[in-house]
């Protein structure tokens, strides 16, 4: 992206401050962020793929995000795409309280870089990383929130989706959410455009 992402990067790339997790990880997946990303996406963690390739969402929830954005006039490379932890929890165990404190600075310091205008935030990890330790996806979904200046729009995880099925209510309130972010952005900056 730019210096200030490649230093911070660097920095993630070389924490051990979850010695379970430094131990057991492949590759620390610190996220995307195209310069000039309007939009930003923030899952729980990397799994088995991701820990593998180094990337964020390169499996099969990641394929469905993919398409999913295209189906809005989205490009995938035209988005951050985030995680609340950069490395994989041994066999995708929910992230522990732990573990989110201590990844915590990582994403706040990626979200003040990348400035982006709406956040998706996806599945309840996500969710409770902005709304709360106590929230449900229920309560919260589909709206836009503001939290600390962010303007934050909860839904339902892509492996929810896949989970659920194509009939099921996830897939349905996933693109719908996706939709309504995508109109949240507003037009582009045409100086930004170049
Ligand atoms: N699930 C996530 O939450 N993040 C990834 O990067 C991949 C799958």
């Amino acid at each position: 992206m730019n210096a200030p992402w490649e230093a911070l990067a660097a920095a993630v790339r070389a924490c051990v401050s979850c010695s379970e997790l430094a131990a057991s990880r492949t590759l620390v997946v610190v996220g995307e962020a195209p310069p000039g990303a309007r939009l930003a996406l923030v899952g729980e963690a990397p799994g088995a793929q991701e820990d593998a390739a180094g990337r964020p969402f390169v499996g099969r929830a990641g394929a469905l995000l993919d398409t999913l954005l295209a189906e809005v006039g989205v490009q995938r490379a035209d988005v951050a795409v985030l995680n609340v932890l950069k490395c994989r929890p041994p066999s995708n165990r929910v992230p522990r309280p732990a573990e989110v404190a201590n990844c915590r600075p990582w994403l706040e310091q990626q979200l003040d870089l990348v400035a982006p205008r709406v956040t998706v935030a996806l599945g309840l990890s996500a969710t409770r990383w902005f709304l709360g330790r106590t929230t449900t996806l229920g309560a919260v979904r589909g709206r836009l929130h503001e939290v600390s200046g962010r303007q934050v729009v909860p839904t339902y995880h892509p492996s929810a989706a896949l989970r659920f099925g194509p009939e099921g209510a996830p897939l349905a309130a996933l693109r719908g959410d996706l939709g309504y972010a995508v109109t949240l952005l507003g037009p582009s900056d045409p100086l930004a455009a170049g």
